[in-house]
């Protein structure tokens, strides 16, 4: 590219307008499918507020140092996630940790589209009655039935790759920041109105003792492995996302003040979510189930046995693709800033060349319910594989460098600048426990993570 491209580049530099706007696009990046089938299933099978004070903990140990660490590092350098490690140490290999960051993004939404893809679908079917059963053996047939089948599968991935083409390719403050003004809010409201119901059914108690009763005999150190490992994908750290959107950061934006606000919100949006579910689950006399059973086989008959239960259906999976979306989003931002400041390309250009290259990388995720299910890596499916390659190695590894990066090689001069906004905010002692933590225990912890997603421990 050329100095003169460079430097118009650098001039035209898109970011979010407003604080509000800064915190619904970091916290829809942070609420995803993990708060609706991820979250509220591990606290209930691990202990309940047990596990919730451990995830907090864990949290506030791993996930949010790694997240601060991120935001700062975009917006000290208001570059992609590359080029801010090569303007914080240059010539030196630094950089690598971006490009993982970058890979990793766009291998998470290889599979992450397709699971979207299936809750796109599902909207379609809930309105069509498709899915309306109180019978689990139907709906999960129902649910068989769209992942093998090759043509839905790649249809309803390409829908939702050029759902999150658009509004990228609108921009930063027009399209991402916009979107998510208006979305997260909905989410909030449907999230409450299905939780009401769920809440106000006939055996719905049961359910509740399910997700909030404290059990500490339920939490081993594997559940505390799975909560830390659970802070990393929520905050959606340790890949590139963050310094993305940090770039696009405010400068008055208190950094450290807004990763807590979207932790804790993030928090609650998890916990409503089980609201939402397990007392209807219960109240039902249906059995919890982890994952994707939860959420397309589960759900769906859980919901055809209350009344007006087709409504809340069609409300529940729209709240779930809002969800869906904004964590997409941020995600699709990572390659397409790169693309952007570093190829130069019109926004038009990355957005297009990053879709299509999903979709033919994403096809192989999409088929592996039917054409690709015999073919296997390491004992897994494609599928199977960039889920495992992406949460227990890739996130890990990035935010292990990442918190060594601020800890080891980023001075704490520089950093305390740049985290009290140029000396405007008194948050010194914030700042300090913050970088003791980077510093040493996140990275520590991290590498337990590692090394259990590794199994080796
Ligand atoms: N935080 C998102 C969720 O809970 C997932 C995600 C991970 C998004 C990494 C972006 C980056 O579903």
């Amino acid at each position: 590219m050329s100095i003169a491209a460079k430097g118009k580049a650098a001039i035209a530099r898109d970011g979010f307008a407003t604080r509000l706007g800064v915190i619904t696009a970091t916290l829809g990046s942070a609420v995803g499918l993990g708060n609706i089938w991820k979250f509220p299933y591990l606290t209930g099978a691990n202990g309940g507020a047990a596990f919730v004070i451990i995830y907090l903990a864990c949290t506030l140990l791993v996930g949010l140092p790694v997240m601060i660490s991120e935001l700062v590092i975009g917006r000290k350098t208001r570059a992609n996630a590359i080029t801010a490690f090569q303007k914080l140490a240059p010539r030196q290999v630094w950089w690598l940790v971006g490009a993982a960051g970058v890979l990793s993004a766009f291998l998470i939404l290889a599979f992450y589209t397709e699971v979207a893809a299936w809750v796109f679908a599902y909207v379609l079917k809930a309105i069509g009655g498709g899915i309306l059963s109180t019978s689990p053996e139907v709906t999960s047939a129902a649910f068989g039935g769209l992942v093998s089948s090759p043509i839905q599968s790649l249809v309803w991935q390409w829908v939702v790759l050029a759902w999150v083409s658009i509004i990228i390719i609108a921009g930063v403050s027009k399209g991402i920041e916009a979107m998510t003004k208006r979305l997260l809010p909905l989410l909030f409201i449907l999230l409450i109105i299905v939780g009401i119901r769920s809440l106000t059914l006939p055996g719905a108690g049961e359910g509740l003792t399910f997700l909030l009763k404290p059990d500490f005999s339920k939490v081993t150190g594997a559940t505390v492995l799975v909560a830390m490992g659970l802070s990393f994908f929520k905050l959606s750290v340790g890949m590139g996302t963050m310094i993305t959107y940090g770039s696009y950061f405010r400068d008055d934006q208190n950094i450290p003040g807004t990763a807590t606000r979207v932790m804790l919100a993030d928090l609650l949006v998890s916990m409503l979510a089980g609201i939402a579910i397990f007392p209807a689950v219960f109240a039902f006399g249906f059995q919890p189930a982890a994952g994707p059973s939860l959420l397309f086989i589960t759900i769906p008959a859980v919901f055809s046995s209350m009344p007006l239960g087709s409504v809340f259906m069609v409300i529940f999976f729209i709240l779930t693709a809002i969800a869906a979306t904004g964590a997409m989003l941020s995600l699709f931002e990572v390659p397409v800033a790169y693309l952007n400041e570093r190829l130069g390309w019109s926004r038009l250009k990355a957005t297009l060349v990053t879709a299509i290259a999903l979709a033919v990388i994403g096809s192989t995720a999409a088929l592996s319910n039917s054409l690709l299910a015999e073919f296997k890596l390491f004992g897994m499916t494609m599928f199977d594989l960039l889920d495992y390659l992406t949460s227990n190695i890739l996130l890990p590894v990035g935010g292990l460098f990442i918190c060594i990066f601020v800890g080891w090689k980023w001075g704490f001069k520089e950093l305390k600048q740049a985290l009290s906004n140029e000396g405007k905010l008194e948050n010194g002692g914030i700042v300090r426990a913050f970088f003791a933590t980077a510093k040493i225990i996140t990275p520590v912890l991290v590498f337990i993570v590692l090394l259990s997603g590794l199994g080796v421990i």
